[in-house]
């Protein structure tokens, strides 16, 4: 198969274009304010099946499923009264919901790999909510790369990982966010915090009134999939908290550094803010992935939108 065509997404024709697509169990790259996503008929289970397929994914890690409205979420789970009030608060935006499953709801078991609960997630992506409201259905999207590498931020990437395996691509520049989205599994008893993402636990935690619980994140049989130890996962190693690269290594710094250092390096954010280097977390990644065989990480500091950075690259460094 050839590569796949790349449209503007923020042209209704593209859209029109991607919806038809997608109508006919086609799998269409969108971007949104987190990663790129590979979008599918979250009801059509052989359209899902092709995103497995596509990614080259366990089987058994479930997919998001991304709504365009308050309603079609409650369409497909039930929402607690802290889910309402963190919907209110945060979507569209870069928050998931795992919620139980509503009895009947039109989804393909394959978006939930048979679990009795349904993630969702409502972005700040026109591209993915006109694709939505064009084709009527939620979307099932996983991030745009193939399984175990480095999520997209760019629709570059996205032709890279997975450009001859997909019917169409659209492109909406970088993603602002740049990390995937904050996963929080909630239900009348209360929130865990599955996966730190692009919406800091703080700010959860002023909406909810409370510290959040943290999900079962590290183990090899995950409880929440994805969380797989090696998932973000570049071919260079990864060494983290380094003061100062080492010969032969590349250099992901972080903040005011000397530039003394002639090796290749890439600067998450020379000012030291932790928004704008999640957004360059996968760029510089893959990157620095081109220019070396080892990537030694500078200390990030934990608070924000630091402690999902440091999730990502303590997964890319793992042993694999
Ligand atoms: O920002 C994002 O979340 C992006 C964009 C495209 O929306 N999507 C994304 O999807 O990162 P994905 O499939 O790469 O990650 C979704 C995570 C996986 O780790 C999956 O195992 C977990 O959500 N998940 C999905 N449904 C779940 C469920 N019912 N219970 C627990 N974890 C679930
Ligand atoms: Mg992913």
């Amino acid at each position: 198969m050839s590569s796949a065509p790349i449209l503007p997404a923020g042209d209704a024709a593209s859209l029109d274009r991607a919806a038809e697509r997608l109508r006919a169990g086609g799998l269409v790259a969108v971007p949104t304010e987190t990663v790129y996503g590979l979008a599918a008929d979250a009801t059509d289970s052989r359209a899902v099946a092709r995103i497995y397929e596509a990614k080259g994914r366990p089987r058994f890690n479930p997919l998001i499923a991304h709504v365009d409205s308050l309603e079609r979420a409650e369409s497909l789970v039930h929402l607690s009264a802290s889910a309402r009030a963190l919907a209110a608060a945060f979507w569209p935006g870069p928050l998931t919901l795992v919620a139980p499953l509503r009895e009947g709801a039109e989804i393909s078991d394959l978006v939930t790999a048979g679990l009795t609960t349904l993630a969702v997630r409502w972005p700040a992506s026109p591209a993915m909510t006109g694709l939505i409201a064009r084709t009527g259905r939620p979307l099932a999207a996983p991030s745009a790369n193939p399984s175990g590498s480095v999520s997209p931020t760019t629709a570059e990437h996205v032709a890279d990982g997975l450009g001859d395996r997909i019917d169409l691509i659209l492109d909406g520049g970088p993603c602002r966010v740049g990390l995937e989205s904050t996963i929080l599994a909630v239900d009348e008893t209360g929130a865990l915090l599955l996966r730190p993402g692009g919406l800091a636990r703080s700010e959860i935690e002023a909406v909810l009134g409370h510290a959040l619980d943290d999900g079962d994140v590290d183990t090899d049989a995950p409880t929440a999939p994805g969380q797989l130890s090696s998932h973000y996962a570049p071919q260079a190693s990864i060494r983290l908290e380094a003061a100062a690269p080492e010969p032969g290594e590349a250099y992901l710094a972080f903040g005011p550094t000397s530039t003394d250092w002639s090796g290749p390096v890439f600067n998450l954010s020379p000012a030291g803010d932790l928004v704008e280097a999640a957004a360059n977390l996968f760029s510089g990644l893959r990157l620095l992935d081109r220019k070396a065989d080892r990537i030694a990480v500078a200390p990030i500091p934990r608070e924000g939108l630091g402690e999902a950075i440091n999730d990502r690259l303590k997964r890319a460094s793992a042993p694999r």
